[in-house]
């Protein structure tokens, strides 16, 4: 039986033991997955101690992507370019680092959407969270993303890292109300505190879809907020992201893609 795990401190509310399980039955796989707390400062000897005891692979979340994307011997292009990890493999003497949470971005995106290409995405927010999406969004269709962020030499800075992936542009938030797009993703730590980006609420009347990759029990101030500006707007938040990347994650080690969509439901009715 394989043994997997995720890191993370805190970690005891984590929802992937959950998810990862579902997977399991889904596909006749037998496995176990727990949560580990990790203690800042000591991630590669916990990272030795779960090879030793034989674990197959381990999700990672705050706050060790950082120290998983040092420790790995092997990178993935997705994990290199995002420069943190969430899913480390073990095996044939080495440790293998990658990161699926863009790809669970775009997959909840296109179970929502009917197309991504040649869509105008504006990305809010400038963090390790925007920075791990934008390839994949490049090469699921998207033909252009704006990125506008409280600080703008963030948001410089990873338009210089990825435009040769795709059209970018930037800005500071009191310059959206020029910004046209289709789908907004909001990708900053605010509705964490119920808060919102300071930017015009000009981009939502554009807008057909506004993201929050954050969730909690009910919509985030940044939905309504969306959608009490454009009664049309569709607004969702990112416990998909969760299910999917961890789907991508299932993939990575095993090899089969186990179905996103059951798993999301049973995990609405429990959060
Ligand atoms: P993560 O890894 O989750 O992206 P991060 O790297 O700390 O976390 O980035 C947090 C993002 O939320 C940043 O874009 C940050 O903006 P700054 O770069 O200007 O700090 C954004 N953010 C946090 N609090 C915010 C607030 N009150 N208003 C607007 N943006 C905020």
């Amino acid at each position: 039986m394989k043994r997997f795990a995720v890191i993370g401190n805190p970690i005891s509310h984590s929802k992937s033991p959950m998810i990862h399980s579902a997977f399991a039955k889904q596909l006749g796989h037998e496995i176990t997955y727990e949560t580990v707390e990790g203690q800042p400062g000591h991630f590669s000897e916990l990272i030795a101690r779960l090879i030793e005891e034989g674990y197959s692979g381990t999700n990672v979340t705050l706050p060790f992507k950082g120290d998983a994307f040092a420790i790995a011997d092997e990178l993935s292009q997705r994990a290199e370019l995002a420069k943190a990890v969430n899913t480390l493999t073990f095996g044939q003497g080495k440790i293998t680092g990658d990161n699926t949470d863009g790809q669970g971005l775009v997959q909840d995106l296109l179970r929502q959407l009917p197309t991504l290409n040649n869509q105008h995405l504006l990305l809010i927010g400038a963090g390790g969270a925007a920075k791990g999406v934008i390839k994949p969004l490049f090469d699921a269709g998207i033909v252009q993303i704006t990125i506008c962020n409280r600080t703008i030499e963030k948001a410089v800075a990873i338009k210089e890292q990825f435009e040769k992936f795709g059209v970018i542009n930037c800005c500071g938030f009191e310059q959206t109300y020029n910004v046209s797009a289709d789908i907004i993703v909001n990708s900053t730590s605010t509705s964490v505190s119920g808060e919102l980006p300071a930017v015009s609420d000009h981009i939502y009347k554009n807008a057909s879809f506004a993201y929050d990759m954050f969730y909690a029990k009910s919509d985030t101030r940044f939905m309504t907020h969306a959608k009490g500006l454009n009664s049309d707007i569709i607004v969702s938040d990112g416990l998909g992201m969760l299910v999917g990347q961890a789907a991508e994650s299932y993939r990575v080690w095993s090899g089969e893609q186990p179905e996103m969509e059951p798993v999301l439901d049973s995990l609405r009715q429990l959060i």
